[in-house]
């Protein structure tokens, strides 16, 4: 599945979602890749615009070819005239980045789909194993950027099952962790729809354990917590008790909050936790670009910054962020 072309420079000819599933692919490979495409799906531009592909926004043109290694063309073929049943659909939770992630049941539900409706975080390159008919809707929401509406992600679902396609919502992690998976479900249950789950291996735990770090450890730990920082403390819309947490004596995982860090160290200093308790962030868990960084709950924020570390990302606070013989482990 992994494809050996490290140091080769490769041109994805087309945008579409299958593309995004090669541009992975080609990532994940070690490859410099760049997309040739008046239009792309919102997962490459994406990528583009966190510098790891480039986007050369035309029609390609015969001189784009000369010098790559490899050429790929991303496009799918025409979705075939099938005699369609009882549509469904199955919620398959990808795991944080790596294909090799990707449980066996949600494979087989890939390889069986005829339609996947993929998020940005999702193991694009695991898009390959889809039939070579399969239908491939992107419906990334990027912060600040291109999204598609819950609404809207809803009824897709609900429509093409309807139609009598057999639908995988495909997902970074575990859907019903911070994935709306549950919002999803119940949507297809209103319809009438059937639906099924496949658990995906959440980043919350991924992350923290490519790093080395144990979200529980025995005599270090009894439990954690994982929370989201889309909100920091004190926000209108926040409804955590950061004293609680501080005095938990629990692991502390956050997802959704590098731009939020800061104000939740502060908070939970001020609950009553350490200055001094280990703290790491591990970005792009699981991908070839994975970093770590570790400090402490009052330093953490402006070492991860100072070191460049963007979305997305987990941030573990906690004595496990820092066990010797394991701290030094970084992919
Ligand atoms: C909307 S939440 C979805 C979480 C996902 N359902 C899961 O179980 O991993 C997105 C957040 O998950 C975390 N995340 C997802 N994939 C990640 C990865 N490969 N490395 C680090 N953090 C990741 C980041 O905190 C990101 O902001």
């Amino acid at each position: 599945m992994i494809l050996n072309v490290t140091g080769m420079t490769a041109v994805v000819v087309g945008g579409d979602a299958r593309a995004a599933g090669q541009v992975t692919s080609l990532l994940d490979g070690g490859a410099t890749v760049t997309v040739v495409a008046p239009e792309v799906t919102a997962s490459i531009d994406d990528l583009a615009a966190r510098g790891q592909v480039v986007w050369t926004r035309r029609e390609p043109e015969p001189g784009d070819l000369q010098d790559a290694d490899i050429v790929l063309r991303g496009h799918a073929s025409e979705p075939s005239d099938r005699i369609l049943g009882t549509g469904s659909v199955t919620l398959v939770g990808g795991g944080p980045g790596d294909p090799g992630l990707v449980t066996v049941a949600g494979r087989e539900a890939i390889e069986s789909a005829d339609v996947i409706v993929t998020d940005r975080l999702a193991p694009l390159a695991a898009l390959a194993w889809a039939r070579p008919d399969a239908e491939i809707i992107d419906v990334a929401k990027i912060p600040g950027g291109r999204s598609t509406s819950q609404d809207d992600i809803n009824q897709l679902l609900v429509e093409h099952a309807k139609a009598g396609q057999h639908v995988v919502r495909f997902k970074g992690g575990d859907n019903f962790v911070f994935g709306r998976g549950g919002e999803e479900l119940l949507a297809c249950f209103d319809a009438g729809i059937e639906a099924r789950i496949v658990p995906g291996v959440t980043s919350a735990i991924a992350a923290p354990a490519l790093a080395g770090v144990p979200v529980t450890h025995r005599g270090l730990t009894q439990g954690f917590t994982v929370v989201s920082g889309h909100v920091p403390p004190g926000h209108a819309d926040s409804t955590l008790d950061y004293a609680a947490l501080a005095r938990s004596g629990a692991t502390i995982v956050v997802l959704m909050g590098v731009r939020t860090l800061g104000a939740i160290c502060a908070a939970l200093i001020e609950g009553g936790l350490p200055a001094t308790t280990p703290a790491a962030v591990i970005a792009d868990g699981a991908m070839p670009s994975q970093r770590v960084v570790r400090a402490t709950v009052a330093t953490i924020d402006a070492e991860a910054a100072a070191a460049g570390l963007g979305a997305p990302a987990v941030a573990v606070i906690g004595a496990v962020a820092d066990i010797p013989g394991l701290n030094g482990i970084s992919a």
